[in-house]
């Protein structure tokens, strides 16, 4: 990310410290750098612990301040109470989450096995409310102010087709940003979320792009109607908005960043009913040695 473009003072985020799931890669590394620059210290998640190092490593070089690197599984309830505990006992208290750990792949429903809907559910719906529910009720029983952004897509307004398993878990998450902004507004606690359009990164492309015309669907004149994909500063710089101190007053709201491309588009894959046996074939071979591969770098 260009951080010249970041569109906040220096120094801003100097009080806040804030955990980033999935921060190791794609949109979770840009906020982490994002929220870093601005002062604030940063903790990171995720399966692939060298990822996370490596993140942790090149960010701390470029801007200096502190990220923090764990390797934490959130589909696993105690692996998210060890590394919180090791957090508040080693650093403080958080003062901020960000939800951005997810995983996905194009497939048609037909085509999904059990196996294949769990895996999704497990990291989006479960993972995430393990998180909030750990972080939040630390929050509750120490007295601490906290603030959590989740990372949705535009699909919680008008459905994913073949990729239904992310959906309805971004829509549950959707629902649970709702609820929580309310019931917990009397501790101080405030939940938004941001429904992101096309920002391409390398773990979304493999998985729901993975065939030579996937990034023509994300970006064309005739799905976005500015006609490019989003820019990383610009993701940015709404996260610092809600994450940041100033806008306090800003709860219960998911805010789209995607270029007007669902209100013209949909903004989802519903291109995809033209494809036939053999492109989904080839789609699932091509997501499953991404997933392989990934998997070898998996530390937990
Ligand atoms: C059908 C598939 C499949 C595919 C996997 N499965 N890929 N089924 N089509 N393409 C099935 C497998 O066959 C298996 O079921 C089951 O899913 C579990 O597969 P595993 O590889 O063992 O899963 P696991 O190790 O738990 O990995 C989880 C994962 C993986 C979700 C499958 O993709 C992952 O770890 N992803 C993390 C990163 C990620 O997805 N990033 C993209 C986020 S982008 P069987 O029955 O065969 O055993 C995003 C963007 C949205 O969300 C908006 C864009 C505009
Ligand atoms: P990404 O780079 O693949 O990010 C997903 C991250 O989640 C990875 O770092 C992954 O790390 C982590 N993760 C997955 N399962 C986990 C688990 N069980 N425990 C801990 N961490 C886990 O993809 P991305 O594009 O940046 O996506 C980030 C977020 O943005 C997701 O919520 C996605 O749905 C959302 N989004 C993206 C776009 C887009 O255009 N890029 C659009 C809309 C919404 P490990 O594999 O190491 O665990």
């Amino acid at each position: 990310m260009d951080t010249s473009k970041l569109m906040f003072r220096d120094g801003l985020m100097k009080d806040e410290r804030i955990l980033v799931t999935g921060g190791g890669t794609g949109l979770g590394k840009e906020m982490a750098e994002g929220f870093l620059k601005l002062g604030a210290e940063v903790h990171i998640c995720g399966r692939r612990g060298g990822v996370c190092e490596e993140t942790a490593k090149e960010l701390m070089e470029k801007h200096g301040g502190k990220v923090v690197p764990h390797a934490c599984d959130i589909r696993v309830a105690e692996a998210i109470t060890d590394m919180n505990d090791e957090i508040w006992a080693k650093h403080g208290p958080l003062t901020g989450l960000v939800n951005n750990a997810a995983g996905n792949f194009i497939s048609r429903t037909e085509d999904l096995s059990i196996r294949g809907f769990d895996a999704i559910a497990n990291i989006v719906f479960r993972g995430t409310f393990y998180m909030t529910h750990d972080i939040g009720t630390r929050w509750i029983k120490g007295g601490t102010r906290g603030n959590v952004i989740s990372i949705l897509t535009t699909w919680v307004w008008n459905g994913g087709p073949f990729v239904v398993p992310s959906a309805m878990s971004k829509a549950a998450v959707n629902t649970m940003t709702q609820s929580l902004a309310v019931e917990w507004a009397r501790y101080g606690l405030r939940f938004n979320a941001i429904a992101p359009g096309p920002f391409p990164t390398e773990g979304m492309s493999k998985r729901l792009a993975p065939d030579a015309d996937g990034a023509k669907r994300m970006d064309s004149g005739t799905a976005n109607p500015m006609g490019r994909v989003g820019e990383m500063h610009e993701l940015v710089n709404l996260a610092v908005l809600l994450m940041g101190p100033g806008a306090e007053y800003i709860n219960g709201q998911t805010i789209a960043i995607d270029g007007a491309m669902y209100n013209a588009s949909g903004g989802n894959f519903s291109q995809l009913a033209a494809w036939g046996d053999d492109q989904w074939q080839a789609a699932k071979d091509a997501i499953t040695a991404t997933n392989n591969a990934d998997k070898a770098q998996r530390t937990v």
